[in-house]
């Protein structure tokens, strides 16, 4: 229920963070060391377009004042005021990418 395809896991690993439009939603697909990891494309601190971030040792830095999210589950490193990044449910099959995302997701 509710699995859209969103890309090969060829191009994921070959391009690391690839851009995504699931159930109206920006999110990011990410190649994080053998694990694909979905988010919400906006920082959760002030909005700015992690696309355009880093992903290092299982974090992904926001471009803007570099906090960082730990890609397991979201958690901002301390120190900041913010809540964590939001994750989605993935599932590989075949060499397709599928995200489980829905509008309501994103208003929690
Ligand atoms: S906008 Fe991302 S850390 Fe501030």
């Amino acid at each position: 229920m509710g699995w859209t395809p969103v890309c090969k896991l060829d191009r994921l690993r070959a391009e690391t963070v690839v851009r995504v439009h699931v159930a109206g939603l920006d999110l990011l697909v990410i190649w994080n060391d053998g694990d694909v990891v979905a988010c919400d494309r906006a920082c959760p601190h002030e909005q700015a377009d992690l696309a355009l971030g880093e992903v290092r040792a299982g974090r992904l830095f926001c471009p803007r004042h570099a906090a960082s999210f730990d890609l397991r589950n979201g958690a901002i490193n301390p120190g900041w005021p913010s809540p964590p990044l939001r994750l989605y449910p993935t599932w590989i099959t075949g060499e397709h990418i599928c995200v489980e995302a829905r509008e309501q997701q994103a208003r929690r």
